[in-house]
């Protein structure tokens, strides 16, 4: 079988991210979650104090971008990579409302588009990998051989996001969520710098009415077809 690379973009909580991590596991090839890489600069971001409500100093943030490692590890328990910002597993605490409501804030930077875009591209040199985001099939890969676009209605989403969010206990209301995937998608759709947008060449999947089992059968019928 031959080694390709596979695109998964689309609006945020679309699933986007466990039916990658899936498809990567059966296929046997490399899961690269590029909205962690993003998180994580504005973890860090927020951590030295480089963005807070009203003032930001993303100039301050520019300037100390070689200071920013990220880099995923496999956890063999679990199955699947994480997120470490410095050398420090960073899973949980990109995952939080808080960071939720600046990432779309710091991914409009150009400089950190720049330095994460590059390093997905290494990531994807050799091929095997399946990669998640909002620009990866029309800026990251635009020569994927397998492009997908996920979408699902704002609300199916937002309940998503909620129901993962009481999960991990964090103290959140549906309302809040809702603004937060409307205010993503506006910003991540918006932006002057590698907008969220369908690539020309890629399947439109809206997943609002369909089970994890149904998506998944279908977009592993797509890669194999292209494998
Ligand atoms: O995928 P996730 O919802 O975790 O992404 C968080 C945010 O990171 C998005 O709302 C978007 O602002 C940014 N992002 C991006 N480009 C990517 C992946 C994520 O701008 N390739």
């Amino acid at each position: 079988m031959k080694k390709i690379t596979i695109a998964i973009d689309g609006f945020s909580s679309t699933g986007k991210s466990t039916i990658a991590k899936q498809l990567a596991q059966k296929l046997g090839y490399v899961y690269v979650d590029t909205g962690a890489m993003y998180r994580a600069v504005t973890l860090y971001a927020l951590q030295h104090k480089y963005i807070n409500n009203g003032e930001d100093n993303s100039e301050g943030l520019i300037n100390h971008l070689d200071k920013i490692y990220v880099e995923f590890k496999f956890n063999h328990e679990l199955g699947f990579a994480e997120m470490y910002l410095n050398g420090k597993n960073v899973e949980k605490e990109i995952r939080t409302l808080q960071v939720s409501n600046f990432v779309s804030k710091i991914s409009a930077i150009p400089e950190v588009r720049k330095k994460l875009v590059q390093l997905q591209k290494e990531m994807g040199k050799n091929k095997g990998i399946v990669m998640d985001g909002r620009d990866i099939g029309t800026v990251v890969f635009p020569d994927a051989e397998l492009k997908l676009f996920m979408t699902a209605s704002p609300e199916h989403r937002a309940m998503r996001r909620y129901k993962e969010l009481i999960d991990r206990r964090e103290d959140v209301k549906y309302e809040e969520v809702l603004n937060n995937v409307q205010n993503r998608d506006y910003l991540d759709a918006n932006r002057e710098i590698s907008p969220l947008k369908k690539a020309e060449d890629a399947i439109e999947f809206d997943n609002s009415d369909m089970g994890l089992e149904e998506q998944f059968e279908r977009i592993y019928n797509f890669a194999i077809r292209v494998i």
